[in-house]
């Protein structure tokens, strides 16, 4: 099993190469020059389908802790995670779309940082949200997000993962950046290495819409 990355708080890339580093900051910065485009498609949550609106929910009211949104956006899963009073923290490597979640919610920290590196410590989260935030992280770095994801979780801690569900690592033409589609099968092993079993999957094949998979993983107690 692959030991977690070192953390180092604040960093924005996990220092395993600078293609990798180049990669992510260019993530970022697609993100930010089409983020007011994208709040205005994808900022609220009514704009997305009913079923995750509701897979998400309840997954926040089975998981008790701190919540993470990782790949926050503009914060928009951050709003139903804190629902009810929860703590939730957002990262995302985007500083547009930060700014519109600080404004939306200023109380909430959104902190700027890399899903290979995350500027949380060890063992200090309950769960963990990846809504679709994966899907731009090359298939080689994968194990390493995966593995940070894992690190940040307590003991029994959860993860609900949001992907689109299709050839495994296969490379698709997304608005934004390059993207990657996944499937269960593949990503069981992969979660695996990174210490979190796989406990819940589903399938969403909408017409009109890309597939879409999710899953529930678990850190052993
Ligand atoms: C398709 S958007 C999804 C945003 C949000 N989760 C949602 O569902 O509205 C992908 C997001 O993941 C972020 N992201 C992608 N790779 C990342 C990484 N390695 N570290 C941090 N954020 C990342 C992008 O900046 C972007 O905000």
């Amino acid at each position: 099993m692959n030991g977690p990355p070192a953390h180092r708080a604040g960093a924005v890339v996990d220092g395993t190469g600078e293609d990798r580093a180049t990669v992510l900051r260019g993530v970022g910065a697609a993100y930010d020059t089409r983020s007011a485009e994208y709040v205005a498609l994808f900022g609220r949550l009514d704009q997305h389908p009913a079923a995750d609106r509701t897979l998400v929910s309840r997954w926040r009211d089975a998981t008790p802790g701190r919540l993470l949104d990782a790949g926050c956006g503009p914060g928009t899963w951050v709003e139903l995670l804190a629902a009810g009073d929860r703590q939730v923290v957002g990262v995302d490597l985007s500083a547009a779309f930060l700014a519109v979640g600080r404004r939306r919610r200023p109380a909430t920290p959104f902190l700027q940082g890399s899903l290979t590196a995350l500027p949380l410590g060890a063992g200090t989260i309950g769960g963990v949200l990846a809504w679709y935030s994966v899907i731009h992280t090359p298939p080689d770095a994968l194990p390493t997000l995966l593995a940070e994801l894992g690190r940040v979780l307590r003991p029994a801690g959860s993860l609900l993962l949001g992907f689109v569900d299709g050839e495994p690592g296969q490379s698709f033409p997304h608005a934004v950046v390059t993207a990657y589609s996944w499937s269960v099968d593949a990503l069981v092993p992969l979660l695996a290495e990174a210490g979190l079993e796989v406990v819940e999957h589903h399938q969403r094949h909408d017409p009109g819409h890309r597939p879409g998979g999710a899953l529930v993983a678990r850190r052993p107690a």
